[in-house]
């Protein structure tokens, strides 16, 4: 698939849920409420929804959240997508918090790589970030998934000043010891968030501060995703930067994303929807969901225009409705 722009879109990102065991202060508002069941996808049609876009060409598929591994009976799905042919690269970001006993069940399946969140390591400064998270479980599900056999698994830290830009350094060093890779994300605004984060860091800044500790060599490798990334001598570690603000990868943009509603954003930053749910449940017809899905392709922006007016979002959604 083709958008408008010339870009080659092979990559999907499948929500599976709106729910999350966490409330992470920059994702969710406090008094959050969740979907009604009857609005969210089965994982029969989020099935149906996958094997349209690998029918497409999509060879890479994530599944998000919310939190993905909170979805009731979600190895079902799994287990099926990890045996879709033509699916070649089937992986998972997730909280962690569940891991301890999915680790393992998700190697099988043929999920290939874990991408987790982690913007600390001090369990109290975890619990105000998360509002509710245990950073035991999650340092837990980090050990099982090594022992499950995954390999270069990735962190994902967002950048907050004032509440872990003292510890930068330190969840490096965590990452180059458990020999994972790890990202600093620049916070974006989506969805309103009373008292979000307000001072904004730049990638830039960060990798000075770790620079200071770190000899820091650029990669030229890239995941195909936002990510550029840096290593450090004597270490398989990757250490990235995601930039929406600081360095826009728009024009290299190979993704799309669908909601745990079935509704299709192409652009993260961007409020333009296209809903499959309707053309699923109307006709139950695979060439009517490959032509919306193809139809989408007319309406993927050029990018997003995040600013950093962090309390004034012009994407109303939250981070939990489309995982990212
Ligand atoms: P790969 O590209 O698959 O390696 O992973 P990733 O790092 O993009 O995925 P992950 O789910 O770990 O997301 C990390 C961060 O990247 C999250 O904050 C996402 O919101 C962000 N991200 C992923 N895709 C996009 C995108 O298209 N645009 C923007 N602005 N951010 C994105
Ligand atoms: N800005 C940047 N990254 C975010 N994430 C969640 N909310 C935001 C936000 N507002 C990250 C999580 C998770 C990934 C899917 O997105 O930390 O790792
Ligand atoms: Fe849950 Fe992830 Fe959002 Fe935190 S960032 S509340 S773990 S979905």
């Amino acid at each position: 698939m083709i958008d408008k722009y010339g870009r080659h879109v092979t990559y999907v990102r499948l929500s599976i849920t709106d729910r999350c065991d966490f409330r992470c202060t920059y994702c969710m508002a406090e008094e959050m409420t969740f979907l009604p069941r009857q609005e969210v996808m089965s994982l029969e049609e989020s099935l149906q929804v996958a094997q349209a876009f690998v029918s497409l060409g999509v060879s890479k598929l994530r599944l998000t959240g919310g939190e993905p591994l909170v979805r009731k009976n979600v190895m079902w799905l799994i287990e099926r997508l990890g045996a879709l042919p033509g699916l070649e690269n089937l992986v998972l970001t997730t909280n962690g918090s569940q891991l301890d006993r999915f680790a393992a069940p998700l190697k099988a399946a043929g999920v290939k790589r874990l991408n987790i969140s982690l913007d600390t390591l001090k369990a109290e400064r975890f619990q105000a970030i998360t509002r509710i998270g245990d950073l035991s479980k999650v340092l837990r599900g980090i050990e099982a998934a090594t022992a499950a056999g995954f390999q270069r698994t990735k962190l994902n830290t967002v950048m907050m000043r004032g509440t872990n830009d003292d510890e930068f350094v330190d969840l490096v060093r965590f990452a180059v010891e458990h020999q994972l890779d790890i990202s600093f994300i620049e916070e974006m605004p989506l969805g309103e968030i009373h008292g979000r984060s307000k001072t904004y860091i730049s990638s830039e800044e960060t990798r000075e501060m770790i620079g200071r500790h770190y000899e820091l060599i650029p990669s030229t490798e890239s995941s195909g995703g936002p990510a550029r990334y840096w290593r450090i001598p004597g270490s398989e570690s990757r250490i990235g930067f995601i930039s929406p603000h600081s360095h826009n990868f728009c024009d290299s943009c190979n993704r799309v994303r669908v909601t745990a509603k079935g509704e299709l954003y192409p652009c993260l930053g961007q409020n333009d929807a296209l809903s499959l749910l309707p053309v699923m449940r109307a006709n139950g017809d695979e060439a009517a969901l490959r032509q919306a899905i193809v139809d989408s392709m007319g309406i993927k922006p050029f990018g997003h225009d995040f600013t950093q007016q962090m309390n004034n979002p012009q994407v109303v959604r939250f981070m939990s409705m489309t995982g990212g």
